[in-house]
């Protein structure tokens, strides 16, 4: 590891492209545009430069299938910085770790126990392994209706009911930077010799500086995946796999991303995963430090201004809330007097040149980063001055749908498990009367063949193959009457469900 320390500095990967580079060698080989040479003059300005160290598996640049060169140095230099015994890279984002990570662990049939609120590639993972998952419900947070994180005491019952589960998968942090300590479910799931997974997608910056929250591998976690083009300077799609300890199998994770990665990764995303690792190595911490306080000074800043609201304010020390940690980069703002929807602060905000990540209707969510400057701060403030000048903001009732978010209907705590199948996708409008659509009453007891998801908040209601309970389809009944939209599905246009017939 001492070696490794010392080799922090450099970028092995990036360094070898740009020495290929630099001699100036004849492409006999793919990819076909020849170093940028056959590129239409109208895009040469833009990506002439990265085409010309866009490789291929040529000597000297080892393959991301079978590292033993500089790529291998690359991730082996990333696993030291963030904390692994091992690392490798995805260049198909985090989506990739996530399929990878639970067809690792899980075989069909086997039950795994995953947080209700998860990405889309966690249940296509789901689907791959053909495992049975039992979802376990996020908290809601009281005054956004945005889905937080789950309670330990769910995951001690659900490990009564199902012993046989293998393991835990978390989504730590959410989208907003919300999230719970791992540590105490890395010491349960552990006690029980079951794994924890971590799809740490948002929070590759965590663990580098005291302000930011400890990493999911520093609490314990045996598997984490992260999005290093979320937070810090990957390219998009750039991400990795991170792995420790003796109960996950580096053989399969290898196999598996053999099998679901492009057999010419790219080469130019793998440059930026190696020099986002060095630039966190050498200099994480003050780097971060630049950002923490771009993003503190706009939040004096909202304080003093005292128009709009935002999320998350504060670390709440009281364990018994279910969102224990944030992210300082995230800053989710909205106005408290209903005037403007979060559509319309959005609009609002790009219509002066400031694009945010997303709105969930009431708030809009602004990511900054390390990288932000304090230039691109004032932007948004001065937007968002415009803003109030335009717009008396006067305080309204808060208007259907969004204010039915703040009191969703129950739904299942600890589902039953859920057997997840390729063969249902295979099926999908090509096997006549394998589905059928009925009415809300009908499909109690039957099979959704949808992902049934109420958004905001983006919690999925129902995923497919899960049985439809008499207090879920009363609750869907409600969210429908109450202007609620739907994800995934045509119930909220038909008021009908699909079900596996
Ligand atoms: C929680 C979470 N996990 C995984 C992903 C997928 O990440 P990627 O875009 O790197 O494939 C996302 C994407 O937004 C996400 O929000």
């Amino acid at each position: 590891m001492c070696s490794q320390r010392s080799k922090q500095s450099q970028a092995p990967l990036f360094e070898a492209m740009v020495a290929h580079h630099g001699h100036k060698h004849v492409s006999f080989h793919v990819p076909g545009h020849k170093s940028g040479q056959g590129l239409l003059d109208e895009g040469a300005n833009f990506l002439r430069t990265v085409m010309s160290i866009d490789y291929t598996e040529i000597t000297g640049l080892d393959d991301l299938h079978h590292a033993e060169g500089v790529i291998r140095e690359a991730e082996q230099l990333a696993a030291d910085c963030f904390g692994a015994e091992d690392t490798y890279f995805l260049i198909g984002g985090s989506t990739v770790g996530n399929l990878a990570m639970i067809s690792a662990v899980c075989e069909k049939d086997d039950i795994i126990l995953v947080q209700r609120n998860v990405h889309k590639s966690v249940i296509h993972g789901l689907m791959l392994a053909g495992a049975r998952a039992v979802f376990i419900a996020p908290d809601i947070h009281p005054e956004t209706g945005v889905a937080t994180s789950i309670h330990i005491e769910d995951v001690q019952q659900a490990l009564e009911q199902y012993p046989e589960a293998k393991a835990l998968f978390l989504t730590n942090p959410n989208y907003y930077g919300m999230g719970v300590n791992l540590k105490p479910f890395a010491e349960l799931m552990h006690a029980k010799g079951k794994l924890l997974l971590v799809d740490e997608a948002h929070g590759a910056h965590y663990g580098f500086h005291p302000e930011v929250p400890a990493s999911a591998l520093s609490q314990g976690a045996d598997a984490v995946v992260q999005s290093t083009h979320k937070m810090l300077t990957a390219m998009t799609m750039g991400a990795m796999i991170h792995v420790q300890g003796p109960r996950i199998n580096r053989m399969a994770i290898k196999q598996l991303l053999g099998m679901l990665q492009s057999s010419s990764p790219s080469y130019p995303i793998m440059a930026s995963l190696d020099l986002a690792r060095k630039r966190m190595h050498t200099e994480g911490k003050d780097w971060l430090e630049q950002g923490i306080t771009v993003v503190n000074e706009f939040r004096s800043w909202l304080d003093e201004l005292n128009k709009f609201d935002f999320h998350p304010r504060e670390f709440p020390e009281n364990q018994s809330q279910r969102h224990q940690t944030a992210d300082p980069f995230k800053v989710a703002i909205y106005d408290p007097t209903n005037t403007l929807t979060g559509s319309e602060l959005k609009d609002r905000l790009e219509a002066q040149g400031c694009f945010v990540e997303m709105t969930d209707g009431r708030q809009v969510l602004l990511v900054f980063t390390p990288a932000s400057s304090r230039a691109d701060m004032l932007r948004v403030v001065h937007a968002l001055n415009n803003i109030c000048s335009d717009v008396p903001l006067q305080k309204k009732e808060l208007q259907a749908p969004i204010s039915n978010i703040l009191k969703l209907p129950y739904y299942t705590q600890i589902s039953s498990p859920i057997a997840f199948d390729m063969r249902d996708i295979s099926k999908a409008g090509r096997v006549e009367g394998a589905f059928s659509k009925v009415s809300v009453q009908d499909a109690v007891g039957k099979r959704s063949a949808d992902m049934v998801i109420p958004y905001p908040p983006g919690i999925p209601y129902l995923y497919p193959g899960e049985v439809i309970s008499a207090s879920v389809a009363e609750a869907l009944l409600q969210l429908a009457a109450s202007g609620i939209k739907f994800q995934g599905t045509e119930f909220g246009q038909t008021q009908k469900l699909k079900i596996y017939t």
